[in-house]
């Protein structure tokens, strides 16, 4: 089974979550498109469902395959997300931001019932920290917004670069017109206590550590999908 297939399994597997009438958070990234492709199938075959997009991307995807879309204004309590994950570990914290969506993604997962996140079996790791670490951040001050992370990490015995991600010569811009940047910190052995003190820099918008968030992960591996549980 090559990336795709498995994140289609994934992908399949959360379908079957999927109730008539739901109020759905959609994810952003390759998985979450797979998830897409096959939901517009099942909406064309005549299931009901409103979805909420996390992205401009996730948007412009269901708008093609005719998956009926609200705003999360219209729709501000969610049956359940399906999403992505760029790292995910056995305590389903989350490492997500690498497409850039991770401020709706999480404004979506929190005003969600539930969310169950779709990986293949590359995405599980032992602690967080391997994917550098998406932190979104005001463009303004941002030199001071680096350096206020910078201190945070030391005194948390955080090491690594933290690059602004770039978009060809540009820098990257979110949904929300902020800049990200990517911290590689190699291991995050107190993802709960970097999550904290990054919200409490004025100039960080949100970070990608997702945490109390997911309710399940569906893992798909070479012979099928498995669902991961906290321990
Ligand atoms: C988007 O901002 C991310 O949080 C994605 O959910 C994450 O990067 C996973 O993407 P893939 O499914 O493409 O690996």
């Amino acid at each position: 089974m090559d990336a795709r297939q498995m994140k289609i399994k994934a992908a399949e597997a959360a379908l079957a979550h999927i109730e008539d009438g739901m109020r759905l958070g959609i994810g952003t990234g390759s998985t979450a498109e797979e998830f897409v492709r096959l939901l517009a199938e099942k909406v064309a075959d005549g299931l009901q469902v409103q979805g909420v997009p996390t992205s401009e991307r996730t948007a412009r995807l269901c708008l093609e395959l005719g998956v009926p879309l609200k705003s999360l204004d219209e729709l501000p309590e969610l049956d359940l997300t399906i999403d992505g994950a760029d790292e995910v570990d056995g305590e389903l914290r989350l490492i997500k931001g690498g497409g850039g969506a991770l401020l709706r993604e999480k404004i979506v997962a929190a005003a969600s019932s539930r969310m169950i996140v779709i990986a293949d079996e590359s995405k599980v790791v032992e602690m967080l920290g391997a994917f550098a670490l998406p932190i979104e951040v005001n463009s303004f001050g941002l030199v001071a917004t680096r350096i206020a992370i910078e201190k945070l990490a030391g005194r948390l015995g955080l090491t690594g670069d933290i690059q602004l991600r770039k978009s060809g010569e540009d820098s990257f811009t979110t949904d929300g017109g902020h800049h990200i940047l990517d911290a590689s910190f190699g291991r995050i052995p107190d993802a709960e206590a970097l999550a904290i003190q990054l919200n409490s820099i004025p100039g960080v918008v949100e970070h990608g550590l997702f945490i109390n968030l997911a309710s399940f992960a569906i893992i798909a591996g070479e012979t099928g999908a498995r669902t991961l549980k906290a321990q």
